[in-house]
């Protein structure tokens, strides 16, 4: 389904990120994988080049303009444009009322969630404008669309990233850029895991609230990126489309 795209996949080193890029691999993407952890995200990439696949892994922190701008510099010097983007990187933090959350976690999440998701859009829109557009997917949440109870800075940056999203799809549709963004429910992931580690109560009350009743994996994740990224979603842009058993409904 994928053959011949260049992608590339923010957060690929954990989690969501990583099963996606074994997804995108064997269906015949050329992928640019990039994360702020090097040592997996290289093992990953190697796994993937001694399978026959193309990858390369950068290692970047998404919320640092300069790697970001040096990312997709690597990206146009080595491939001269870029079909999909995967803005996946994303941080949560503990599960505490508002008024509890310090200020230096509330700046952190902000700038790797939000800031880091408008960098690198800002950068990836450049390259494909000048190379006849490309489709951006932004990592948001159902924590972007409805309340999330003790996660609110993460819900803030969640929130906003679909703001990011539904602008830059208006101002970009006529260059042939889409822009979409994808909100899972809670997924079995080390990000869920470390909540579980926090709270067993909540995060089984959270699997529990679904109406299938259980959490997502990261695979169905996976498989509903690869399908955006392929030319079945090419009337798609501007979306925020929940992968969440029905949570929303
Ligand atoms: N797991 C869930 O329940 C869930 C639900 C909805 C949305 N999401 C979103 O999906 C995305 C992936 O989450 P996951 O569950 O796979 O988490 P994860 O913690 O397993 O993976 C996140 C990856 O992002 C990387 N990362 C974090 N900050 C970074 C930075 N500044 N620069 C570069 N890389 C960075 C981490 O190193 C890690 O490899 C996140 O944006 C998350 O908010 C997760």
């Amino acid at each position: 389904m994928l053959k011949d795209k260049v992608i590339l996949l923010t957060g690929a080193s954990s989690g969501i990120g990583m099963v996606t890029a074994k997804l995108l691999a064997e269906q015949g993407a050329t992928l640019i994988l990039a994360d702020y952890n090097e040592s997996a995200g290289q093992a990953l990439s190697d796994e993937l080049v001694s399978n026959n696949k193309s990858s390369i892994f950068m290692k970047v922190d998404v919320s640092k303009s300069s790697e970001v701008e040096s990312l997709v510099q690597l990206i146009e010097q080595q491939y001269g444009r870029l079909d999909c983007a995967i803005n996946n990187a994303g941080i949560a933090h503990d599960l505490l009322p508002l008024a509890a959350i310090d200020e230096e976690t509330f700046d952190r999440v902000i700038n790797v969630n939000l800031k880091g998701t408008w960098l690198c859009m800002k950068y990836e829109i450049d390259l494909m404008s000048r190379t006849g557009g490309g489709h951006i997917i932004n990592m948001s949440s159902v924590a972007g669309l409805k309340s999330s109870a003790l996660f609110s800075a993460y819900g803030a940056s969640k929130h906003g990233v679909l703001g990011l999203t539904k602008s830059a799809a208006v101002e970009y549709a006529k260059q042939n850029i889409r822009v979409n963004a994808l909100c899972p429910s809670p997924i079995r992931t080390p990000m869920f895991e470390n909540i579980k580690k926090e709270s067993e109560a909540i995060a089984n009350k959270v699997a529990e609230s679904n109406p299938m009743n259980r959490l997502g994996e990261p695979e169905e994740i996976a498989n509903t990126l690869a399908w955006l990224c392929s030319d079945g979603s090419s009337f798609i842009t501007g979306t925020a489309l929940p992968v969440d058993g029905g949570y929303c409904a």
